[in-house]
């Protein structure tokens, strides 16, 4: 069993209402949210305002994805306007388990993402803080990017490290994410599938999603 998370950062911000509409009656199982601030990344997306109102038509839960520095100060905002996984960078967290113990403590899912060159070793000694792990497979800020192929190693270590351990963390795979590639994330132990460009690109939405959703995982390649 896997899960879609359409990203809607690739969404035309001219009828996201429209955009989200669908997503409510597709297959898709979150709605990925990117909040950027241009000093972590090199862009700017959106802040507090958007995602509320996202929020407020969306009926699936909030995936919110901070790629933010000091991510802290804004644990609660975020949550109050909807977030239901809200996940932080381990780059910009130097007290990362006081900030998945906040996010914790607000009610909802903690998740922790790492970039490309960021080692899962790295969060040995927090796992049992965490929920959700985001491997990034491209570097973060842009949507539209090539899917880097070394995620597909760091996907199976972390799976055999989260069950040799026995934990309940979902791994998630963001960024060029798409029907290309999805039989072999998913097979290397992956749960939830990112999809920005690919669905949003496509002509059909919502067969977009859907093909993600009927994909079969092998068990490990
Ligand atoms: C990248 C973002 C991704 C992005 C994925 O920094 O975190 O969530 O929206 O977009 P695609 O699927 O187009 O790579
Ligand atoms: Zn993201």
């Amino acid at each position: 069993m896997h899960y879609i998370a359409p990203s809607i950062l690739a969404a035309n911000f001219l009828h996201l209402e429209k955009d989200i509409e669908l997503i409510n009656e597709s297959e898709a199982d979150y709605i990925h949210v990117d909040v950027m601030d241009g000093v972590f990344v090199p862009n700017i997306s959106f802040g507090q305002n958007i995602v509320k109102m996202v929020s407020g038509i969306a009926k699936k839960p909030l995936d919110v994805h901070l790629m933010i520095v000091n991510p802290d100060q804004y644990i609660d905002s975020f949550v109050d306007c909807g977030a239901e996984i809200l996940s932080v960078h381990y780059e910009a967290c130097p007290h990362l388990h006081r900030t998945l113990a906040a996010i914790r403590e607000k009610g909802v899912k903690a998740g922790v993402a790492l970039n490309p060159h960021t080692s899962i070793t790295l969060l040995e000694d927090v796992l049992e803080s965490i929920d959700q792990v985001i491997l990034m497979s491209v570097n973060p800020g842009f949507g539209g990017q090539k899917f880097i192929y070394q995620t597909l190693l760091k996907i199976k270590a972390l799976k055999s490290r989260i069950d040799e351990r026995n934990l309940d963390i979902k791994i998630e795979i963001d960024g060029g994410v798409g029907l290309q590639n999805a039989e072999s994330i998913l097979s290397a132990g992956a749960d939830i599938l990112v999809a920005g460009s690919s669905v949003f690109k496509a002509s059909d939405l919502t067969k977009a999603i859907s093909q993600l959703k009927e994909i079969n995982q092998n068990t490990f390649i």
